[in-house]
């Protein structure tokens, strides 16, 4: 069978960063409480005239020019994201046009935090199968426009950003090795947007009740992440006769520093056998694992033969875990 392995990676992050002393100002809230509970220091804002799309487009550039593949070589196109340009058309189909990949179907996922991995999941069937033979998979968002900057609960959390990744089907050893997805819509409430959709279709009053804006349960949120997390990476290292011990590097999710931590802890992973870089972006959703893993590998930390795994946790609740042989 053909393997979808990566051959370019690329992320992009807006300029405009924002501290914790920065929200000091905004909301009642203070750095040494928003380091303790999550480890984030500062976070990304997109400028005004940067959207979802235009952030994708410039992740996806770089990756393209990393593979060193044109974008008419693309034939699948997809993008994860809550934050589209548009509630439709798809984001997928503003960068297919934007970075001029002609010949890609595009279309995008929409599955929270852990849309990247069920993207990616999804393009690497259709290379596995022959279906497509060189995909473009982008996670991406600008949070920044779904927070409800007065709820100090939410606000200290989330950033901008985007990261992409060029598929190209293969035979060979190298590539995504497997793909564990799951789902449990009883509690979709705990981590949503209400507004506005079908069920709020826009209006005044709901402006006014903050309709519009990401709701949370961080504390509830928390607990499931870290369960799932942890029972999907080892679902997944199972499935392939692999232990942590194998794992060069873990790509959670990068929600807060504790989740992270106490996922690590319960893999009995060394620290350094986990990519963080939550305390400089935040949590990113969909672009967070695309956006750490572009870092590592410019970075050099990942050699071919690597084993790497994306773990991610997010509304729905969604989560699921991807290994790669590098
Ligand atoms: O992307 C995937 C989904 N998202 C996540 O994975 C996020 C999961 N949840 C979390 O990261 C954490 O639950 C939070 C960071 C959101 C909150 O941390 P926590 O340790 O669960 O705090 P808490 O919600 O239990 O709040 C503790 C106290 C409360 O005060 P009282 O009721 O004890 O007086 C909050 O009102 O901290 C208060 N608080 C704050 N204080 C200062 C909440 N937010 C803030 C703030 N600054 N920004």
């Amino acid at each position: 069978m053909k393997r979808a392995r990566i051959i370019g990676t690329g992320s992009y992050l807006p300029e405009k960063v924002l501290s914790n002393t920065d929200l000091e100002k905004m909301v009642d809230t203070n750095d040494e409480w928003i380091l303790s509970r999550t480890g984030i220091k500062e976070r990304r804002i997109a400028a005004d005239d940067e959207t979802t799309s235009t952030l994708a487009t410039k992740a996806a550039q770089r990756a393209l020019e990393m593979a060193g593949v044109t974008p008419d070589q693309i034939d699948l196109l997809i993008v994860a994201t809550i934050t589209g340009d548009f509630p439709w058309p798809s984001t997928a189909c503003l960068v297919q046009d934007q970075i001029g990949a002609k010949n890609a179907a595009a279309w995008d996922v929409s599955a929270a935090c852990s849309g990247f991995v069920y993207a990616l999941s999804s393009a690497s069937k259709f290379l596995e199968t022959g279906a497509a033979t060189r995909a473009l998979v982008i996670g991406a968002e600008v949070l920044s426009r779904i927070i409800d900057w007065e709820d100090r609960n939410t606000c200290i959390l989330f950033g901008d950003g985007a990261g992409a990744v060029v598929l190209e089907a293969h035979e060979g050893e190298s590539g995504i090795l497997s793909s564990h997805l799951h789902a449990d819509g009883a509690d979709w409430k705990l981590l949503y947007q209400p507004g506005f959709g079908s069920r709020h279709p826009a209006s005044i009053s709901g402006i006014e009740e903050r309709l519009p804006y990401l709701k949370m349960e961080g504390n509830e949120v928390f607990k499931i992440a870290v369960r799932s997390m942890y029972d999907v990476a080892i679902e997944a290292l199972t499935a392939n006769g692999l232990t942590s011990r194998d794992v060069h590097l873990l790509f959670p999710h990068q929600a807060n520093k504790r989740i992270l931590e106490a996922v690590r802890k319960r893999l009995e992973l060394r620290p350094e056998q986990l990519y963080s870089m939550v305390e400089r972006c935040g949590n990113t959703s969909g672009a967070s694992i695309p956006l750490a893993l572009d870092e590592a590998n410019r970075n050099g930390q990942i050699k071919e033969g690597d084993i790497v795994v994306f773990d991610a946790f997010g509304g729905g609740f969604t989560w699921g875990a991807i290994p790669v042989r590098w």
